[in-house]
């Protein structure tokens, strides 16, 4: 299993108002990466509930039957909750709880031990560093900062556990991929 965090983020380190709202992301003009390639290569994407309920409450996807499948495909979505979620007509959305380490198998079952794509939130990417199964990071750096919002990555990871393999520009955006070193 292969696992990458990739996200837009503002310039300090925030994916999110802490109301969740992404404003400042859709305010930023001119070309945005493009994000083919992520959906293509995964086998799973993840996310955690907050970012889970901003998809059926701000993309509508709830209310479109094809909007989950232009968005997502085939390709399986797990939720990370404690609660019992709505999940949109024909949609393949399965729901995992507790500790990244106790969902291993769940996970490598359900990617078929393939790629996974953690979407966010940055607690959700941090458990997966803590079970030493985080294998890059690619970040989106977008041209806003905020003065307080949901983490990027509440988490102490330090240069000598980072390598560099990409970086580029994207309009206003600066795309940067760092490979992990797991211990
Ligand atoms: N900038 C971007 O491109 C981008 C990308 C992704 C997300 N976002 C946004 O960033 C924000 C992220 O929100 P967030 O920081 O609150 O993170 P989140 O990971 O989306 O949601 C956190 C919630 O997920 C559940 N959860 C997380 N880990 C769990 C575990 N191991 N077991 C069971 N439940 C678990 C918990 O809620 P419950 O148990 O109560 O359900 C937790 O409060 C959202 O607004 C999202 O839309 C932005």
């Amino acid at each position: 299993m292969h696992v990458t965090y990739a996200t837009a983020t503002t310039a300090n380190g925030f994916l999110a108002t802490l109301d969740d709202s992404l404003a400042w992301l859709f305010a930023v003009t001119g070309d945005t990466p493009d994000l083919d390639a992520l959906y293509a290569a995964a086998n799973a994407v993840v996310m955690g509930s907050s970012t889970y309920e901003w998809l059926l409450r701000d993309r509508t996807l709830n209310d479109d039957p094809d909007g989950w499948a232009s968005a997502f495909g085939d390709t399986p979505v797990v939720v990370f909750t404690t609660r019992a979620l709505r999940v949109p007509d024909g949609a393949d959305v399965r729901f995992l709880s507790g500790p990244v380490t106790d969902n291993v198998t769940a996970l490598r079952r359900i990617s078929g031990d393939g790629t996974v794509w953690v979407q966010g939130g940055g607690d959700l990417a941090g458990q997966f560093l803590d079970a030493d199964l985080l294998d890059d990071i690619t970040l989106h750096i977008s041209p806003a900062f905020l003065s307080e919002g949901k983490p990027l990555f509440p988490r102490n990871l330090a240069s000598d556990r980072l390598t560099l393999v990409d970086v580029r520009r994207t309009g206003q955006f600066i795309e940067a991929t760092w490979q992990v070193r797991n211990d």
